[in-house]
């Protein structure tokens, strides 16, 4: 019987063993890109990744190294989506798109033999990862600025540092023992949330301010400020926070404490604001 950390040895050695084969096969300039060797998702995580991720049928499903393709087919099968996979080695795009037929979800899932970097993933509502920490953690410029507010991602495994998750969950997965040494797998969920980075104008109800307030964003994968000023004094927003095109937060204003809900939509947020008996609507432009 081996031990858990010879498994994982043996697993990381095929791993390396496929990243230099893989790699030879590109050619010199591009040994950078290899995200991970192929190690399947098991069932019972694939099941748990499209719960938390809570596919619909009008969702579109990237599965960034697919494999052979259960995510994508599973997520076509069992809620209607569509999917699409994008997978570097050819032998599994062609196992996932006979996968696809034999399931009969051929017509709304498709799988691309390409380089998961150097794909364009715009039209994504959901996706999902399996691959290794450094190349997750690689993806997230990309995903906060292209990635449509309100996108899911679910990443098996591996956070997507410094972003923190919305959602996290753990499950104990005998067949993880196999792959990591360990039955124990964690799961993170993020919502990717409104770029409001910048100087907005805030308009109040006149009860609240008497005239237009500035609104000074800061906003980065791990952390999310606002100052608001109406030129004499200054206040940070407090539980500031977005979750795809929908904000909220507190402010507290010539003595009085304010709550805010609204959605962002472009260049403009706009919702209702409330302060004991006082209910207005408030706005925001982007400077
Ligand atoms: C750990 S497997 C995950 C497979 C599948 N997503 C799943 O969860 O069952 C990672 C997959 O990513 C693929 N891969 C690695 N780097 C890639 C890249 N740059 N572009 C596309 N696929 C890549 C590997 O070939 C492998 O099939």
């Amino acid at each position: 019987m081996l031990d858990g950390m010879t498994l994982f040895r043996i697993i990381a050695f095929a791993g390396a063993l496929f990243v230099a084969q893989a790699a030879a096969a590109q050619g010199p300039e591009n040994k950078d890109n290899i995200a991970g060797p192929y190690v399947p998702t098991p069932w019972a995580i694939v099941d748990r990744m499209l719960a938390l991720a809570d596919i619909r049928a009008d969702d579109v499903v990237y599965d960034l190294g697919s494999g052979d393709g259960r995510l994508v087919i599973t997520a076509a099968k069992r809620f209607g989506a569509r999917g699409v996979g994008v997978e570097l080695q050819p032998e599994l795009v062609a196992l996932a798109s006979e996968g696809a037929k034999k399931e009969g979800v051929a017509d709304r899932v498709k799988f691309i033999q390409g380089d998961l970097f150097q794909t364009d993933i715009r039209e994504a509502t959901v996706v999902t990862l399996y691959l290794l920490p450094q190349f997750v953690t690689r993806l997230v410029p990309r995903f906060l600025a292209e990635l449509r507010p309100g996108t899911r991602i679910v990443s098996h495994d591996y956070p997507l540092v410094p972003w923190k998750p919305d959602k996290d969950v753990s499950m104990d997965v005998p067949e993880k023992e196999f792959i990591s040494g360990t039955t124990w797998t964690r799961l993170y969920y993020y919502v990717v949330p409104a770029r409001i980075r910048g100087e907005w104008k805030l308009v109040l109800p006149k009860q609240l301010a008497r005239g237009p307030l500035s609104l000074e964003v800061n906003q980065e994968p791990h952390m999310l400020g606002g100052l608001v000023s109406d030129g004499r004094s200054e206040d940070y927003l407090r539980d500031f926070q977005v979750l795809g095109e929908k904000v909220s937060f507190g402010q507290l204003y010539n003595g009085r404490m304010m709550s805010f809900e609204g959605v962002v939509s472009g260049e403009t947020m706009a919702g209702e604001v409330k302060s004991d008996a006082v209910k207005g609507d408030w706005s925001a432009k982007r400077r």
